[in-house]
């Protein structure tokens, strides 16, 4: 069974978490979580939803938390998700400050060596965004900006965020039964 740390920040599109969490609930994934106080307020704003209601997710930490298990590289995890990441706390973690629990998550997976997906929302992107997207990518981040597709044909905003969801949860290893993947057409 694979554990991962899903951190949930205060950037727009809280339903990627949403639907992310409901994705690896058949699966053989542990989710822990987390939430930054700007998330809980955009998750009760967006979505009317406390974090208690997302129930995939096994066990939630305190933001201010520093001596939970996900604050040192001996808790074993095997990724973690920032999603949405907001540009707060892209700019904290490519420059390791390390303030609250997902900054120090995120710090502790990239000197462990794990996969750390950044799904940053912003828009449009100013020039310290974009040095600290490198500056992250460089430190070993993947970079997985919320940008939904149209090519799989969403109905709706489910099917948009859900597909999105889909492609974070591939970079994480985790293969999502009945995704629609592009099989190419004839042009
Ligand atoms: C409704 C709402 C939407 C927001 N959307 C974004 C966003 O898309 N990207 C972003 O970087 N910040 C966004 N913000 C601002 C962040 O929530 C704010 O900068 C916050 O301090 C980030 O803290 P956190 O990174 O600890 O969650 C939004 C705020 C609100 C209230």
């Amino acid at each position: 069974m694979k554990k991962i740390i899903l951190a949930i920040t205060g950037a727009s599109g809280s339903l990627y978490a949403v639907e992310f969490v409901k994705l690896l609930e058949n699966m053989d994934v542990e989710v822990h979580g987390i939430v930054s106080r700007a998330g809980e307020k955009v998750l009760s704003l967006e979505q009317r939803l406390t974090p208690a209601g997302l129930p995939g997710v096994r066990k939630w930490y305190g933001i201010d938390n520093l001596a939970a298990p996900m604050a040192s590289g001996s808790a074993r995890y095997d990724a973690m998700v920032v999603l949405p990441c907001t540009m707060g706390t892209l700019a904290a973690i490519a420059n390791g400050l390390s303030i609250n629990l997902i900054h120090r998550a995120a710090d502790v997976m990239l000197k462990e060596r794990k996969p750390l997906v950044l799904a940053v929302r912003e828009t449009p992107f100013n020039r310290n965004h974009l040095q600290n997207m490198l500056a992250a990518s460089e430190a070993g981040a993947i970079i997985c900006p919320a940008m939904p597709a149209f090519y799989h044909l969403p109905e709706n905003l489910t099917d948009m965020a859900r597909h999105f969801a889909g492609r974070v949860a591939a970079q994480i290893g985790l293969r999502v039964a009945g995704l629609k993947e592009w099989s190419g057409i004839d042009v």
